[in-house]
């Protein structure tokens, strides 16, 4: 369903390394990774088709999944959630935004070390959080607010994260 409704490699590339991420976090706190990991892959679905158009961001990837027969109410909150605050009523449609942010650090991270996702250690991601002008597209603020929106500690977070995406890697040619 990815590849249908997207177009570049980078949504793709994106899309699964959030599933990655969301899985880890539902494991973490004894949730659902099958519907966690849904919210986190098709989250921006329509990205490559409402890019101009950002007001309509999430309309298309919720049509588009229930003429596909998903209809798990949750998952679709979860993803209008990623964009409109209102929508952050449960704790996976909370947790998708700092999942969404830190997918981002991390794929950003893995792309610039020979080793790419192996072996990736938080302290060095931490490092890479501070540096501006790395992946500026990145909102960090999204990452540092993590214990306050979750309750995860960052440190916690970046790890677990980590975990995510080492097991999605080589779907995503980071391995
Ligand atoms: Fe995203």
């Amino acid at each position: 369903m990815v590849r249908k409704y997207t177009d570049k490699e980078i949504t793709y590339r994106h899309l699964i390394s959030v599933e990655g991420v969301m899985r880890s976090l539902a494991r973490h706190f004894g949730e659902d990774e099958q519907r966690w990991g849904y919210a986190g892959l098709f989250h921006d679905l329509d990205y490559d088709r409402t890019a101009d158009d950002f007001d309509r961001h999430t309309e298309p990837a919720l049509e588009w999944l229930r003429e596909e027969g998903y209809s798990d109410e949750g998952v679709l909150n979860a993803i209008v959630a990623h964009k409109d605050p209102r929508y952050r009523t449960d704790l996976m449609s909370r947790a998708i935004v700092h999942a969404d942010a830190i997918a981002g650090l991390l794929v950003a991270s893995a792309l610039v070390r020979p080793e790419k996702a192996a072996g990736m250690k938080v302290s060095s991601v931490k490092k890479k959080l501070k540096e501006k002008s790395f992946a500026p597209g990145v909102e960090r603020e999204e990452i540092r607010e993590v214990e306050d929106k979750i309750g995860i500690p960052m440190d916690d977070f970046i790890a677990i994260s980590i975990g995510g995406l080492q097991e999605i890697a080589e779907e995503i040619e980071l391995a």
